[in-house]
């Protein structure tokens, strides 16, 4: 027997609703298995810190740091100042925890309503490098307040760092049927780290012969996604690109309630984290409105990161049959929840 050590940031607003369903599925896909769960709950987010000041400590960073996997909800909060959790807490873990892939895949299922007149067949992941660019907070003002203010934030990107996410995109699209690779930047205007990117592209690229190898500028890239999404495979960018182009992929793609991710350390020396891309939602928590399949996919991607491709692929499955035949009724979070389990649990075993 194999147990998973499994650290649980519910978070704000929503998460605990969303967090819940996640857990519901997870147990049931793992039912009758040889592979248990041991749930850590880490007290963070918004509660906390009004209640201590803290919003990430050492200590429960250690604590983090010893378990196989990490499973957050939401993370953010309108009475706390913008950038506190989003700095203190969610980035921390991703930088303190070399996330340095963040995964976030992009499927239309048959039957999701989507904004686009002619989709196509669209089924593409974004590598948005993790731990460096604009995120890393190296800037500063001066003269703030003042009609003489600056402020800098400067975007880093190190061959190391690049060379590694590059690497690991390169990995995927290999191991994909298209075998297309996608680098999205603006080296026209960011002529630094843009060709840095394009070079690292092309060296690594000449060990992947059998990888077709594309470039979009970000803003040409909007463009595609919303007009031939279906040219897309796997796309490698930065950490701000990324967060940006994934909201439009989601957009097209169902909608916040369907995107998850995975905030992933390749080298598997830390724990990687699985979280839904979509916020806290504090405008409909506690009333069981959130959609959980967000979540619901991103337990599928850290069973498939654990190794446990059979119980990624009952709930990849389960969550496609449940979005083509869903319908228009509104369900509550546990409906949902519950007839993903549900789907997961009649689905055979591959094996065992
Ligand atoms: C995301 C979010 C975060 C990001 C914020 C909340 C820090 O937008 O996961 O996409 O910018 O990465
Ligand atoms: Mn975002």
């Amino acid at each position: 027997t194999r147990t998973i050590k499994l650290a649980v940031v519910a978070g704000d607003g929503i998460g605990p609703e969303v967090v819940a369903e996640g857990l519901k599925v997870l147990d049931v896909v793992l039912e009758g298995s040889d592979v248990s769960v041991e749930r850590t709950p880490f007290d963070l987010g918004a509660d906390r810190w009004h209640r201590t000041g803290e919003t990430l400590t050492d200590a429960d960073l250690e604590a983090i740091r010893e378990h196989d996997a990490i499973l957050l909800g939401a993370i953010g909060d309108p009475s706390v100042p913008s950038g506190v959790l989003e700095r203190g807490l969610l980035l921390k873990l991703r930088f303190a925890l070399d996330h340095y892939v963040n995964l976030r895949p992009s499927r239309l299922y048959p039957g999701v309503a989507t904004p686009l007149a002619e989709p196509g067949d669209v089924d593409f992941v974004v590598v948005r490098e993790g731990t460096e660019g604009p995120y890393v907070g190296n800037g500063g003002a001066i003269r703030v307040g003042t009609p003489h203010e600056v402020a800098n934030e400067v975007s880093v990107n190190t061959a190391f760092g690049v060379e590694r996410v590059v690497r690991d995109a390169f990995a995927r699209a290999q191991a994909r049927p298209r075998k297309k690779l996608t680098l999205v930047h603006k080296h026209n205007v960011l002529v630094h780290a843009g060709h840095l990117w394009r070079r690292t592209v092309e060296a690594v690229g000449a060990e992947y012969p059998e990888v077709t190898v594309d470039y979009l500028h970000v803003d040409a890239a909007t463009i595609f996604m919303v007009k031939d999404p279906a040219r897309f495979d796997v796309i490698v960018t930065d950490n701000l690109f990324g967060d940006i182009i994934t909201d439009l992929a989601a957009a097209i793609t169902g909608g916040i309630g369907l995107a998850a991710s995975g905030n992933i350390n390749p080298d598997r020396t830390t724990p990687s984290m699985f979280e839904p891309v979509h916020g806290s939602a504090p405008d409909i928590a506690g009333q069981g409105k959130a959609d959980p399949t967000a979540t619901i996919l991103s337990v599928a991607l850290l069973l498939e990161h654990l190794g446990l491709t059979d119980e990624a692929r009952r709930v990849f499955d389960a969550v496609a049959a449940d979005i083509t035949e869903r319908g228009t009724a509104p369900r509550t979070t546990s409906e949902v929840g519950d007839a993903l389990a549900a789907r997961v649990a009649t689905a055979a075993r591959v094996s065992g």
